[in-house]
């Protein structure tokens, strides 16, 4: 586990923090402060012990250069709302505005300075840019695991160039990450959701060696249940993945994790709110129809295997979520793995992109173990990839 801070005297020093200040943002506004509020105790602990509090961060995709409309001047405002305290900025990240904000600082003061990917150094990992950066700063903490999966100036570059350290909430997400997959109480078992088995490939063979059982939920299940020779109707699958998913099921059965298949589906003429649903049997889903949840038979198994495990791990939601009534199976499963976690019973951890806000939507994330907010991260965790973010900091 990288080091943290814990013991080192701070006061009186520039600590460089790389935070994710890359929120959602739709016109103008932020949609979700999550991830500023996961930033928040480390920095105010910083701050406390009279450190110069000097963020940086990218927003967005800006390819390197200014873009107005990706500049973090008003995540900075969000931060000092979420911090209740007052939040300097930079208009740079490097070079005189920089310089002249971080000179100005007192011991407990924030600054966040300007997107890094405003820089084309940032991404390519430059030098001369991440030499820039890390002059600004005594010491480099990383708290950004959710961009840890970048080799960027700013993720990996500045911890060969300062003293580095792993921030409270990078640390936090390390450790649940550890409970769930590095080093996990058994049985363990994952939930795998989502549309396309191309784009997981290496997640289902990574888990398949890692965990006891493997549940599939989604269109990708269709694709499997296709490649058995069952009928799937119009749902939606990957037709050239059959070999594929034959590969994944043969796979797993040698390294011993059982691959669990929907045992029934709900089924619909079209996918729209609302629209008449039928309930069928995984094997058999009628020509017209296609599958966009899983039904009660397998959410009902999949809830009474829980007092069996010790540990879950969940990517994806099980159905549509976003269109009523896709997400029955998705709410009813959150909720009971919720309880399970309540009562001390399971350790859940749940992450990547879609699954935080199906868990939002089924009103449960507060319950879990440890939600992830990192999307492209946890997906390369959970596939076994090293994350170069996480690997510089040794
Ligand atoms: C994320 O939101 O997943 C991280 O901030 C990384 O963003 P990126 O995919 O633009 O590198």
């Amino acid at each position: 586990m990288a080091r943290t801070l814990d013991g080192v005297a701070v006061k009186g020093l520039r600590v460089l923090v790389r935070a994710d200040l890359n929120v959602p943002m739709h016109d103008g506004r932020i949609g979700d402060t999550t991830r500023l509020e996961r930033l928040a105790p480390g920095i105010l602990e910083l701050a406390d012990q009279g450190a110069r509090v000097i963020l940086c961060s990218h927003f967005a995709r800006p390819k390197g250069k200014a873009v107005a409309a990706m500049s973090l001047a008003p995540i900075a405002a969000a931060l000092a709302g979420v911090l209740g305290r007052p939040v300097a900025f930079a208009a740079d990240c490097i070079g005189t505005a920089a310089e002249s904000a971080v000179a100005a600082l007192r011991n407990g003061d924030i600054l966040v300075l300007e997107n890094t990917r405003f820089h084309p150094g940032e991404e390519t990992n430059d030098r001369d840019f991440a030499r820039a950066l890390a002059s600004l700063g005594d010491l480099y903490v990383n708290d950004a695991f959710s961009a840890a999966h970048r080799a960027h100036a700013s993720t990996e570059g500045l911890a060969h160039l300062l003293p580095a350290y792993a921030g409270r909430s990078m640390a936090a997400e390390l450790a649940a990450l550890d409970r769930a997959l590095g080093n996990p109480a058994r049985p363990v078992a994952a939930i795998v959701g989502g549309s396309k088995i191309s784009t997981k490939l290496d997640l289902l063979g990574n888990l398949a060696g890692k965990v006891d059982r493997l549940v599939i939920g989604g269109a990708m299940a269709n694709t499997f249940l296709a490649a058995q020779g069952h009928a799937v109707g119009r749902s939606l699958q990957e037709a050239d993945m059959h070999e594929t998913a034959r590969a994944i099921l043969a796979d797993a059965a040698r390294r011993g994790c059982t691959i669990v298949l929907p045992v029934d589906l709900v089924v619909a003429e079209a996918f729209a709110a609302h629209v008449p649903t039928r309930i069928v049997p995984a094997t058999a889903v009628p020509d017209p129809l296609m599958a966009l949840d899983i039904g009660p038979a397998s959410t009902a198994a999949l809830i009474a295997g829980l007092p069996r495990l010790k540990t879950l791990v969940w990517n994806g939601p099980l159905g549509a979520f976003e269109t009523p009534p896709f997400d029955a199976a998705t709410n009813d499963l959150a909720a009971a793995v919720a309880q399970a976690t309540r009562a001390g019973a399971l350790v859940s951890v749940a992450g990547g992109g879609d699954t935080v806000a199906a868990l939002h939507h089924a009103g449960v994330a507060d319950a879990l173990t440890y939600v992830s907010t990192a999307g492209g991260a946890f997906l390369e965790w959970l596939e076994g990839k090293t994350l170069p973010g996480v690997a510089a900091l040794g």
